[in-house]
């Protein structure tokens, strides 16, 4: 089988060839694929240096491409790396609301992934992460509404994004004025309460993402979602405090134990003893930190949670990698399995 990455030498990019390194998923060949900028760029990968190719025009010569380069691209280029016969495990959100193109956390709707025509999408980095911990606790007390408070890292928006913190918090702590490229406003030792672009209602398209996508995820139209989505400045992962109305009432002590055998969650939550999610425990790793488990004051039979999930391993590169694993499980990818 032979995979290729698209946007290879992004923040996710990079994530995706540590993740496939060390994945079950068997291939035979990887192409490394970004801008025309960095054709001939030698990135690591097993030991050995593969080198990055412009992206082509038409078809690659792949079984399975993970696409990470952007929404406009994997508009322009999918339906053409389809029609040579690729199945596209798409990081941006280009076909993520088509109702034909599944959306896919493998802990969740893992199934619904062998029902792709071509293209599967991966989630919104802030929604993978809430459904990870939020799926257990739908799938047994049944959740009503749902309200999330993000703390989104810089690499949300890419290597710039990282880029901009670390410069500009060089620039104040040496007495500068820290100014904001990638950012609305300068990022160091601030919280920015807008990520992607406002709509008519008021909420940003990144919060709406939140909206659409834990619903299509779960299956379930009904469910009333608000969410508030900041970015802060951190270098990685994407934190957040999530209120749940339940239909069944559940205690912490029922959540704690349902969260600790769920998949894909690390129970975190000790507060004695200093233990809870955060950014700098749950960076580089592949469970999603789940804590602060306490009964809501607002809904009965409610709970309050917090998480920190690495967006770009669980938010991307992890996800899309889990997603081919589960295709290559089922018997669903196509092309010769190497070893
Ligand atoms: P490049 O590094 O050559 O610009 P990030 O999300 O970290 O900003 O990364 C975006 C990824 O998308 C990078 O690998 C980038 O490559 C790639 N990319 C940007 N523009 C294009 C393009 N026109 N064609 C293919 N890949 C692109």
């Amino acid at each position: 089988m032979r995979v290729a990455i698209v946007g290879a030498t992004g923040a996710v990019g990079h994530e995706l060839l540590r993740v496939l390194e060390s994945s079950t998923l068997k291939f035979g060949e990887l192409q490394l694929y970004a801008s025309p900028r960095s054709a001939g760029v030698k990135l690591p990968f097993g030991g050995q240096e593969l080198t990055v190719q412009a992206t082509p025009e038409g078809a690659i010569n792949a079984d399975l491409i993970l696409a990470s380069a952007g929404g406009s691209i994997s508009k322009e280029k999918a339906p053409a790396w389809v029609a040579g016969g690729a199945v596209v495990i798409d990081n941006s959100s280009a076909f993520r609301y088509e109702p034909d193109v599944p959306l896919v956390v493998p802990e969740v709707n893992g199934e619904a992934a062998l029902r792709h025509k071509g293209i599967i999408a991966n989630p919104n980095c802030t929604t993978a992460v809430a459904v990870v911990a939020v799926a257990p606790l739908h799938r047994e007390f049944g959740v009503r509404r749902m309200i999330v408070s993000t703390y989104q890292a810089t690499s949300g928006a890419g290597q710039k994004g990282i880029k901009e913190l670390l410069d500009q918090t060089r620039v104040v702590l040496g007495g500068g004025e820290a100014g904001a490229e990638v950012f609305a406003h300068p990022i160091p030792f601030n919280v920015i309460p807008h990520i992607d672009a406002f709509q008519e209602n008021g909420y940003t398209k990144e919060e709406m993402k939140v909206v659409w996508e834990t619903r299509k995820i779960l299956g379930d139209d009904s469910l009333k979602i608000s969410c508030t989505a900041v970015r802060i400045p951190t270098l990685r992962t994407h934190s957040e405090a999530i209120t749940l109305e339940l239909e069944r009432p559940a205690t912490p002590e029922q959540a704690r134990k349902l969260l600790g055998r769920a998949a894909g969650v690390e129970v975190r939550d000790d507060p004695g003893a200093k233990l809870y999610p955060m950014p700098l425990t749950a960076s580089g790793k592949y469970d999603v930190e789940v804590g602060r488990i306490r009964s809501s004051l607002v809904f009965e039979g409610g709970l309050d949670l917090f998480v920190a999930g690495d967006q770009l391993l669980k938010g991307a590169a992890l996800n899309a990698v889990q997603i081919a694993e589960y295709l290559q499980e089922q018997g669903a990818l196509k092309g010769r399995v190497a070893g």
